[in-house]
């Protein structure tokens, strides 16, 4: 893939960049994705596990759903993705990297400025007095677990479908997309609201927007560049050509 000179050259004035994650930049570590032929909601029906309601109706099966998740996760590592975009925080004064992962994988690779936008896999709180609990392991009973202060229900602390997005993350992150020079769409479908609005935001105040995803998307023809391919193999070769400005 070659990388454009325009975008060399907007990433190497850029005083702000902001960047958008998806599940696809975890892929290349071994994370399924959500859509698509291996995504993760082709196995499972969202409806039964990623609501509040399906949660109090069964919250065993929910938390056994997590738990695989969380299992996935702990046995892989950041990828050449992942170490590029700490790279690119380390050039860019105002850099701010929002995620719609819940991994923590950008963590892991050493990222610094993150906007979890649908929480952390890690973290779980207490339904009733909301109190955090972290590294929850279900035990072999597979019973889901319970708060030690209060007794209540322990739920991961992860974004579900109809739920608020958490307190004034959001904000942040329109706010950075709203002032980027350049806004870079990573391995999303853009599709989940209001995530997908951040791009659009961007392009509205006139930032030099880039899409990769290794197929195209419903945002690529409204982009100024819409790269194909695995970010895995892109972001370094981005970096790499920044490094030989
Ligand atoms: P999706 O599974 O919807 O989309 C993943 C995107 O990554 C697809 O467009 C793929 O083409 C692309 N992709 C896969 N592997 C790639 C690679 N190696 N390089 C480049 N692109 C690649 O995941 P998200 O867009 O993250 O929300 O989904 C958004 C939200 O939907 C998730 O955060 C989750 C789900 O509902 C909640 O759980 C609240």
């Amino acid at each position: 893939m070659t990388i454009s000179a325009t975008l060399i050259a907007r990433l190497s004035n850029a005083q702000s960049v902001c960047v958008l994650t998806g599940a696809g930049v975890s892929a290349e570590s071994g994370v399924p994705t959500f859509r698509g032929a291996d995504g993760l909601w082709s196995k499972f029906k969202p409806e039964e596990l990623a609501n509040f309601n399906a949660f109090i109706r069964n919250p065993a099966l929910v938390w056994e759903w997590y738990s695989y998740r969380k299992k996935v996760i702990k046995e892989v590592q950041p990828n050449p993705a992942h170490y590029a975009l700490v790279e690119l925080e380390q050039r860019i004064p105002n850099f701010t990297l929002v995620t719609q992962n819940v991994d923590g994988l950008h963590r892991r690779a050493g990222s610094k400025h993150i906007l979890e936008l649908h929480g952390n896999i890690e973290r779980s709180y207490c339904i009733d007095c909301s109190a955090f609990a972290n590294d929850i392991v279900l035990d072999e009973s597979k019973e889901p677990p319970h708060c030690k202060h209060c007794g209540g229900l322990l739920r991961p602390d992860v974004v579900w479908f109809g739920e608020m997005l958490p307190e004034g993350v959001f904000e942040q992150a329109l706010g950075a997309a709203r002032r980027c020079d350049v806004f870079l769409c990573l391995g999303t479908s853009a599709v989940v609201y209001p995530a997908a609005s951040l791009p659009l935001e961007a392009l509205e105040q006139g930032a030099y927007v880039v899409e990769i995803n290794q197929e195209y998307t419903d945002l690529s023809s409204r982009v100024q560049e819409a790269m194909l391919g695995k970010v895995g193999i892109i972001l370094p070769q981005l970096i790499q050509a920044l490094q030989h400005q």
